[in-house]
């Protein structure tokens, strides 16, 4: 089969052929139809987490998936071959991935039916970023009424995040690199902020709305703490700043100085939280923007331009 894998951390990607993986016992192999990207493909492609002595090479990229089961391994497996499903692999530790046309996973991971109404390259945008934006607005733990400040908002989790937060009567407010307003409107956010629009554009537009500073940040651009804490700084005392980029941990200052609790956010996948946003997405409750859907073969450039930042919604890979 084609996929796209790296032969050693921080290795340029590449179109490869493998073996079609054999189901293991409990396990399904999925006919992959759509691959979504996620900067956690490069990153972990750079080795992000990942241990050099514990990685089986050629990694293949990828974790989030939608396609067909095409065959169930031995045992007791409540999936049936032909069924649409969607799901995110949380092996990638053992080489496995999803910028390829096959993938087996465990029945019982992270893998769910697609509703009938919701078309597989929907499903294959949603996993990371819908789990993230649900997860991380419940640990924002903005009530009602109250306000929301995310950083990197059009990208794939803050495009979701902006509907959900939205949905519950908290007030987003956006701040991305140009004049997005169209968008970032049409998705519920409150207030859009173009950060390149002069130094000093972000903290005056977010005092302009909240002069004591926004009930919570959740920035999703920056990767250390220098860059978090004029961010952290915008949060009033009480509020929460998360960091999906693991930037927060020193910027909440000395034990005892008033400011945000601030915290490093870390996605916990379930399998009811992927169904659950399924069906929001199968009813049209939430939408995940898809920016473009390329083949499998333009996944390496896909990725460097990642890199670079200006995500406007989904990458989706078509197999
Ligand atoms: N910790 C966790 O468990 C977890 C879970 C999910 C995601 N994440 C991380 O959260 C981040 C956002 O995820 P995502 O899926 O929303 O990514 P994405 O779809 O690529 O969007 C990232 C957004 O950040 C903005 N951005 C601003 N400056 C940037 C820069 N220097 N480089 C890159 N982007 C920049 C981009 O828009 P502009 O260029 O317009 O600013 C872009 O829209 C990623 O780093 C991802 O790995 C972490």
């Amino acid at each position: 089969m084609r996929a796209i894998a790296v032969s050693a951390f921080r290795a340029e990607p590449g179109l490869v052929e493998l073996p079609k993986p054999e189901p293991a016992a409990g396990e399904v192999r999925v006919k992959i139809e759509y691959a979504a990207l996620n900067p956690h493909d490069w990153q972990t492609a750079d080795g992000a987490g990942g241990d050099p002595a514990q990685q089986v090479f050629p990694l293949v990229i990828g974790v989030d998936f939608a396609g067909r089961v095409d065959m169930i391994g031995s045992g007791d497996n409540p999936f049936r071959v032909g069924d649409p499903v969607l799901g995110r692999v949380t092996t990638t530790a053992l080489g496995t991935g999803t910028y390829c046309e096959y993938a087996s996973v465990p029945h019982d991971s992270l893998i769910v039916p697609a509703p009938r109404e919701l078309p597989l390259r929907l499903a294959a945008a949603l996993p990371s970023a819908g789990m993230a934006a649900a997860q991380i607005l419940e640990a924002a733990a903005v009530r009602p009424g109250g306000r929301l400040l995310v950083i990197g908002a059009a990208g794939g989790v803050g495009s979701c995040l902006t509907q959900l937060a939205t949905a519950r009567d908290v007030r987003v407010l956006a701040a991305v690199r140009g004049d997005e307003r169209t968008r970032m409107g049409a998705l519920g956010a409150a207030v859009t902020i173009d950060t390149t629009a002069g130094t000093g554009s972000l903290e005056a537009a977010v005092r302009e709305v909240c002069p004591d500073g926004v009930d919570a940040l959740v920035d999703l651009v920056s990767t250390d703490p220098a860059s978090f804490a004029p961010h952290a700084a915008l949060v009033r005392t009480g509020g929460v700043a998360l960091s999906t980029r693991g930037a927060a941990g020193p910027a909440a200052g000395p034990a005892g100085t008033r400011g945000p609790r601030c915290a490093d956010f870390r996605l916990a996948p379930t399998a009811v939280l992927l169904a659950t946003l399924a069906k929001a997405t199968a009813s049209g409750a939430l939408s995940v923007p898809i920016s473009i859907e390329l083949p499998l073969e333009k996944a390496p450039q896909a990725l460097a331009e990642n890199r670079m930042g200006g995500a406007r919604g989904k990458t989706l890979f078509v197999l």
